[in-house]
């Protein structure tokens, strides 16, 4: 199924390169030894996922996230990986195939446009929602296709406070090639999901990891 609402070639083309060793070079980044897999688990948990729930891996690339999703949802549960990038998808379908989970769909999506089915359990997204210039939009969509007490969860890295700006610059640079790191270094969209989150979610919680270079918010829709 697709559901590209809009030209993004340039992103799509930066990770259609990128989509073949994605699963190893990703491991070095921001830094080699970054605790990126802590932090995964630290995501599922924060979802408060139970056997046979419906989850939304929102930007999944090539579902780093579906095992961890898997040991907690179940083959009763369902898995929903959404991404713009074909190259990553099918990447993400390989791990499907390899592991026999018959319960994961992927959609081919801009999640600026894509159309969250109503009621699921949990929507997460992980390394991917500060390079969505429609972030809070993308936030708000999800909330409201929550069910009660559905959770959201978004993990991703940021600039630490006081950082300087070429250490920003520096520390960047190997995650943002799409894009001017400048640019999403000023734009700083940790800041709009903070808020887009507080906003539209009840319970909301917001923890800096590995000194303040990535984030885990979270929160749920709540009781109507
Ligand atoms: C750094 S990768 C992270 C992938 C995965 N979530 C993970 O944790 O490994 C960023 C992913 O976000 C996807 N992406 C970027 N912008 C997107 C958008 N507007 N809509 C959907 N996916 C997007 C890219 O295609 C890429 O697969």
């Amino acid at each position: 199924m697709t559901q590209t609402g809009r030209p993004q070639e340039r992103l799509i083309e930066t990770y259609r390169k990128k989509a073949k060793h994605y699963d190893v070079t990703s491991r070095l980044y921001p830094a080699p030894g970054y605790p990126q897999r802590a932090q995964r688990i630290q995501a599922v948990r924060a979802l408060g996922l139970r056997p046979g729930d419906t989850v939304i891996d929102m930007a999944c690339g090539t579902g780093l996230n579906f095992r961890l999703l898997e040991k907690v949802v179940g083959p009763g549960g369902r898995i929903v990986g959404v991404d713009l990038t074909d190259a990553m998808l099918a990447r993400a379908q390989d791990r499907v195939k390899t592991n026999g989970w018959s319960n994961i769909s992927l959609v081919q999506a801009d999640a600026a446009a894509f159309d969250f089915p109503a009621g699921v359990d949990a929507i997460l997204s992980t390394y991917a929602l500060t390079q969505v210039p429609e972030c809070a939009q993308v936030i708000a969509h999800g909330a409201k296709a929550l069910a009660v007490d559905g959770r959201w969860a978004v993990l991703d890295l940021k600039v630490p406070g006081n950082t300087p700006r070429w250490i920003a610059q520096f520390g960047t640079a190997i995650v943002r090639p799409f894009a001017s790191i400048e640019e999403w270094t000023m734009r700083r969209p940790w800041d709009a999901i903070r808020v887009a989150m507080a906003e539209e979610l009840a319970d909301f919680c917001w923890t800096e990891l590995s000194f303040g270079t990535a984030f885990l918010a979270a929160g749920s829709r709540g009781q109507p």
